[in-house]
């Protein structure tokens, strides 16, 4: 049987966040350009984001270009962005009622991508379907360090107390404010590393390390991830006994 019939339809995560590492050893492992992988990654988003579709997940946050992917050589960086630029008016939007939201520092990326990113953002603003978040120049140690200016101008300026910082407030005050926190988050290419992803909204979430590079990821991969996740007791410190007794 396969894992896309053996998962429970009723108990999809609603956040799949995803770290897709790989493209790189997929296109040496085939004496390809490095290039030719990242648009086999490409191909392999695309079936992704049809499978989340298709299986009804909520918000689905793709690791598409860190920060620290700003120091490879100009040339990767160049087709990778050319790639990202091509691909971005995909019909893959409009036609599944997807909406693009992303997360990162945009005024890095070439004004061309920014503007075309932007673009796709208004257009499926009110698309209600799966939600695709594209973690773009994104880094988390960032996104926290900014969550922490803004808090401190809002407390020097007098418009909270320090008292007022909860957890709650901290969520509210990242790029991620708009979604829950990933329930499930996904690492291809057996790099069993978070590298700068999402550091305060993983805490609690399920690590899923497959071996499987990239451009092979599918939906059936996606599937097994779900399939493994759904068979976690997720006990949040409580006792397993608890967790049975719904206590
Ligand atoms: C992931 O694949 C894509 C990006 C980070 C942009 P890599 O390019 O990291 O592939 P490997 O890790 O070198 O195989
Ligand atoms: C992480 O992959 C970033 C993305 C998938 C976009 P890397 O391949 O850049 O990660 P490290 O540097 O090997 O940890
Ligand atoms: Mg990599």
């Amino acid at each position: 049987m396969s894992y896309k019939e053996k998962i429970d339809i009723d108990r999809i995560p609603n956040h799949v966040a995803i770290i897709m590492d790989g493209n790189g050893r997929w296109a040496a492992e085939r004496g390809l350009e490095r290039t030719e992988g990242h648009r086999a990654g490409v191909a392999a988003v695309r079936k992704t984001v049809e499978a989340a579709v298709k299986l009804g997940i909520k918000y689905i946050t793709l690791y598409t270009f860190s920060t620290e992917n700003w120091k490879r050589p100009a040339s990767e960086i160049k087709a990778l962005m050319q790639l990202l630029m091509d691909n971005i008016g995909d019909k893959i939007f409009m036609d599944n009622n997807v909406r693009l939201r992303v997360i990162g520092d945009m005024s890095r990326l070439p004004l061309p991508v920014a503007i075309a990113v932007k673009a796709l953002i208004s257009k499926t603003e009110n698309n209600k379907g799966t939600c695709v978040v594209l973690a773009l120049s994104y880094s988390s140690r960032q996104e926290i360090t900014q969550m922490v200016k803004d808090i401190a101008l809002k407390v020097k300026s007098g418009l909270i107390a320090a008292d007022d910082i909860t957890e709650d407030l901290i969520s509210r005050n990242l790029s991620t404010n708009f979604m829950p926190d990933p329930e499930l988050l996904i690492r291809t290419s057996g790099e069993q590393r978070i590298s700068n992803y999402l550091l305060w909204q993983i805490s609690y979430s399920e690590l899923y390390f497959t071996p499987v590079f990239w451009p092979d990821f599918n939906e059936e991969e996606l599937c097994h991830a779900i399939y493994d996740f759904q068979n976690r007791e997720r006990r949040f410190g409580k006792t397993s006994k608890q967790i049975a007794e719904n206590k």
